[in-house]
C-alpha cells in the first residue's frame, strides 16, 4: 500500500460560489415592497435569452416545473407514451409522469450516458406523444440522430438541461435544438438562484401559454391589469413563478457564468489528462470540441468490470482522503422503486445506464476549485485504488 505523500486536501463535490454582488442584490429586494412579479425576473430572462441567443426565456420555479409544463401544455394523459431516457434524474421521467401519460424509458450510449438513438427510434409506437432526452452531465446528446426520428413521427422534443447551461451542438445553445429546454439553478448547478429554473424556446406561441401557464392561467399578470385585482383565468394553469429574491441572484450568477464555465473546462481537462493513465478506470466523454461542447458538470469515471463490487470502499477511500464524491444516477430511473413497481422493468434491463449507476464515481470539476485541486485528486485516486485493491 503506498502511504500518503502529499498534504491533505478538502475537496468538496458542489459548493455555489456567491459574493457580495449576489448578497446586496437579494438586500436591494428585501428593503422594497415588490417580492413577486417585479422587474428582476423580466431582467433575469432577458439576459438568459440574450446568454444562451434565445428568442423566449421564461423563469420557472425549478427545471422540473419547467419539464412538466411543456407536457402538460401538450394536454398529453392517459394511455399516451412519452419517450424518457433511463439514464437522467428522475425530474425529467416525474414531469412525464405527473400527467398521466406512460414513461417508456431508453437505454444510453456506454460511453457518453447520452440517450441511444437507435433505441430510441425502436422505442416510438403509435401511442407516443414525444421525446424528452438529457444533456448528461452537460455533454449535447446526438441531436441530429434525435431530431431526425422526431421529424419522422412529427414528435415534439424536449430537452432536459439541467446540467448544461453552456453547452452547445454545431453552435447552438442546448435548449433551442428541440421544442424546448428546461435549466436548473439548484445550489450544486452550473450557477444558482436557490432554486430555479428556465424555460427556453425558438417558439413563440409555445412560449407565450408557458407563460400563462406557469402563473395560474391568468390572462394579465399584475403590471398588466388595468384595472388592480381584475383578470380573468383562460386556461388550467400552476403556480411555477420564479421570485425577485431568486433572480436578483440569478442576475449576477449569470454574469459569471463565462469565468465558471472556463475553469470546469481547465479543470476537466487537467483531471481527465491525469486519470487518463490509470487502467482501473475510463472518464465519460465530455465534449470538448466546438462542434459539440460540454458544460463539464463534472468528471465521471466508470470503473473496470472486476472493480466495481468495490466502488463505495474506494467512495469512502476517496472521501477519507478529502475528495467529495456523488453519482449520477444512483439508478437507472427505471430501476427506481416507483418506476420499477409502475412499469416493472428486469433488474438487468437497461445495460448501460445500468453500468454507469452502479459502476461510476463522480467528481468535482467546479469553479470553487483550482488546478492544485485537481492535481491532487488524481494522487487521491491513485492512493485510493491502491488500498482497496
Ligand atoms: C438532469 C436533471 N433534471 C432535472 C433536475 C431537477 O432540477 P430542479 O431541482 O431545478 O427541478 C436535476 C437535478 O439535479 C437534474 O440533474
Amino acid at each position: 500500500m503506498h502511504e500518503v505523500t502529499f498534504v491533505k486536501r478538502v475537496v468538496p463535490f458542489g459548493k455555489p460560489i456567491l459574493g457580495e454582488a449576489e448578497q446586496q442584490a437579494v438586500l436591494e429586494v428585501l428593503g422594497g415592497p415588490v417580492l413577486v412579479h417585479g422587474p428582476r425576473v423580466k431582467q433575469f430572462e432577458a439576459d438568459f435569452a440574450a446568454w444562451t441567443q434565445s428568442p423566449h426565456a421564461l423563469a420557472v420555479g425549478s427545471c422540473t416545473a419547467g419539464l412538466h409544463l411543456f407536457w402538460f401544455d401538450l394536454e398529453i394523459g392517459p394511455g399516451d407514451e412519452v419517450i424518457v431516457p433511463a439514464q437522467t434524474h428522475s425530474a425529467t421521467a416525474h414531469a412525464v409522469e405527473y400527467t398521466g401519460a406512460s414513461c417508456v424509458f431508453v437505454d444510453c450510449e456506454q460511453s457518453t450516458g447520452n440517450i441511444d438513438v437507435d433505441a430510441l427510434a425502436a422505442a416510438v409506437t403509435p401511442r407516443t406523444r414525444g421525446i424528452s432526452l438529457v444533456h448528461f452531465l452537460g455533454l449535447p446528446a446526438d441531436m441530429d440522430g434525435i431530431n431526425a426520428v422526431a421529424k419522422k413521427h412529427c414528435l415534439p422534443v424536449l430537452e432536459d438541461c439541467a446540467l448544461s447551461i453552456g453547452a452547445t451542438y454545431k453552435g447552438v445553445h442546448t435548449g433551442l435544438l428541440g421544442d424546448a429546454g428546461a435549466f436548473s439553478f439548484y445550489p450544486v448547478k452550473h450557477m444558482t438562484t436557490a432554486e430555479g429554473g428556465m424555460f427556453i424556446t425558438q417558439y413563440e406561441d409555445l412560449a407565450a401559454r408557458i407563460t400563462k401557464k406557469r402563473a395560474f392561467g391568468v390572462d394579465r399578470v399584475v403590471g398588466e391589469r388595468s384595472v388592480p385585482g381584475v383578470y380573468d383565468v383562460t386556461m388550467l394553469g400552476y403556480n411555477y413563478r420564479m421570485n425577485e429574491i431568486e433572480a436578483a441572484i440569478g442576475i449576477e450568477q449569470l454574469k459569471r457564468m463565462d469565468g465558471f464555465l472556463a475553469r470546469r473546462r481547465e479543470n476537466f481537462a487537467a483531471l481527465s489528462a491525469g486519470l487518463a493513465e490509470l487502467p482501473e478506470l475510463t472518464v465519460l466523454a465530455s465534449g470538448g470540441d466546438d462542434e459539440i461542447k460540454g458544460s463539464h458538470y463534472c468528471l465521471s469515471v466508470v470503473l473496470r468490470e472486476s472493480l466495481r463490487p468495490l466502488r463505495f470502499e474506494l467512495v469512502k477511500a476517496l472521501n477519507a482522503l478529502g475528495v467529495g464524491t456523488s453519482v449520477y444516477y444512483p439508478r437507472p430511473v427505471p430501476h427506481m422503486s416507483y418506476y420499477r413497481n409502475k412499469y416493472g422493468h428486469e433488474e438487468g434491463s437497461f445495460p448501460n445506464a445500468a453500468a454507469i449507476s452502479y459502476g461510476s464515481i463522480a467528481l468535482p470539476v467546479g469553479p470553487h476549485l483550482d488546478l492544485d485541486d485537481m492535481a491532487y485528486m488524481v494522487d487521491a485516486m491513485k492512493q485510493a485504488l491502491s488500498e482497496v485493491q
